[in-house]
């Protein structure tokens, strides 16, 4: 066997383990809950925006990323733009492996690679921050409900210019809205790329975790993702990513197109 398909197996073989593994994945889940009250996920930065996020689930957006290779990503929920400026500088540096590949440099202004995000609240320090970051080219913001009718078909009309698409659903995290999200934008994923649902964790944290919240057990992204799955078996969890991660606030929320 050569030695990277030893490594890969090797990794397969750590992943079965943490499968496996229910004494971790439980005091994962207590350590997530524990780190929450701290509001970890506030504390961290992508190229100077705060990104609410935890690192581990950036991480592996990463390797999505590389593995789709997107030319459109949708992401609901902007908050101080992390997340966008996060997609949008992947996107660049896959302009600049094709760059590299095909030795015809693209010119990032007129560059086909966006990062699309939609917020309710684009707040003006936010947007003004978001607009001068070098990264701006590649991003572009719509403001207003996610789920308006009038949004979906901006999103829509946008999407048909691409042909690689990812989807990020991160704003609000009640089951109705994230359920309405999710038939909204997971049609647009490509076949072989994913729906990533952020915060399905809320259903594994405790009842009083979220007082000044909509969203708790019960009524949150995971509820939404179970009954989306009933209808639309073109999706499936790939629980391989949550597995690795142990750490995230997405389990069950990685979601592969498969057909
Ligand atoms: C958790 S934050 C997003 C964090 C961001 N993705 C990041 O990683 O930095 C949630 C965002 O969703 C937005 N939001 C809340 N309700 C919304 C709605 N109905 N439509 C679109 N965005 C909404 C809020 O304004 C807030 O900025």
């Amino acid at each position: 066997m050569n030695p990277i398909d030893r490594f890969n197996l090797e990794v397969s073989d750590n992943i079965r383990g943490l499968t496996n593994d229910t004494d971790l994945q439980a005091l994962s889940r207590v350590w997530i809950r524990e780190i929450t009250r701290h509001k970890w996920a506030y504390n961290f930065a992508w190229l100077g925006r705060p990104a609410i996020q935890f690192p581990n689930d950036t991480w592996a957006l990463q390797e999505l990323i590389w593995q789709i290779r997107p030319d459109l990503i949708i992401e609901t929920g902007i908050a101080h733009g992390g997340s966008l400026m996060f997609s949008a500088s992947m996107l660049a540096l896959l302009d600049l492996c094709d760059a590299i590949e095909s030795g015809v440099t693209i010119d990032p202004k007129i560059s086909q690679r966006k990062a699309l995000g939609i917020d309710i609240d684009i707040r003006s320090h936010n947007r003004s921050a978001i607009e001068a970051h070098p990264m701006a080219s590649r991003i572009q913001m719509i403001q207003g409900s996610s789920i308006a009718p009038e949004i979906i078909e901006q999103v829509m009309h946008i999407a048909k210019s691409y042909s690689r698409v990812l989807v990020c659903l991160d704003s609000n995290h009640t089951h109705d809205h994230v359920l309405a999200e999710l038939e909204a934008y997971a049609p647009l994923t490509s076949i072989g790329s994913y729906c990533v649902v952020f915060d399905t964790i809320i259903e594994d944290m405790p009842d009083d975790m979220f007082p000044d919240r909509p969203w708790g057990p019960g009524n949150n992204p995971k509820t939404a993702v179970r009954e989306f799955l009933v209808r639309h078996p073109e999706f499936e969890i790939d629980k391989s990513i949550q597995h690795k991660l142990l750490i995230t606030v997405a389990p069950d929320g990685f979601l592969k197109r498969t057909t």
